[in-house]
């Protein structure tokens, strides 16, 4: 199984946690960039404003092309309950995505909201299978057993 883990993250909860996911699966990581120029003080709310509108925003890298692999697993932090305009931008700027399987997670402070449900939308959206969605808590990130059954979700076929 071939396997590309796409994912943002400011912090490094998300990049952890993907890191855990590519140990278990000996999956490829992608780390998408956010280029938007937050401002340091109103970031925090702008983040929350385009995340709320399910809004794309400039990425690097801009294109993937993901033909190669079997399976792609997609992860972002939740912001105003949703996944990242960089994530969702990722997703819309896939390349040879259509017909694969494809997962979910996303890393969080207690609300994911409704984050599962627009993974599933926007990988849809592609013309891919979503076949596990998962999260877990900012604090659970170096949890084994809790890292242990976020792979189970988010890797099929594992062999
Ligand atoms: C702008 C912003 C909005 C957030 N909104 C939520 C939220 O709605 N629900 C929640 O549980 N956590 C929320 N969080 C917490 C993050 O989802 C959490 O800390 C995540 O693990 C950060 O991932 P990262 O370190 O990969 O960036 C928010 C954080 C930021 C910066």
């Amino acid at each position: 199984m071939n396997i590309c883990i796409i994912y943002h993250s400011e912090t490094g909860n998300t990049r952890h946690a993907a890191q855990h996911i590519a140990s278990a699966c000996d999956g490829k990581l992608v780390e998408v960039t956010d280029k938007t120029g937050y401002n340091r003080l109103t970031g925090f709310l702008v983040r929350c404003k385009m995340a709320m509108g399910e809004e794309k925003t400039l990425i690097e890298p801009g294109s993937l092309d993901v033909s190669g692999y079997d399976q792609l697993v997609f992860g972002s932090p939740v912001w105003a309950f949703k996944p990242t305009p960089a994530i969702h931008a990722a997703i819309d700027s896939l390349v040879g995505c259509e017909g694969k399987k494809a997962t979910a997670f996303c890393t969080h402070g207690g609300k994911p909201g409704q984050t599962a449900e627009l993974f599933q939308k926007w990988i849809e959206a592609r013309g891919m299978k979503c076949v596990g969605n998962t999260n877990i808590h900012q604090n659970d990130i170096e949890n084994e057993k809790k890292t242990k059954e976020m792979v189970s979700v988010l890797i099929k076929d594992l062999s």
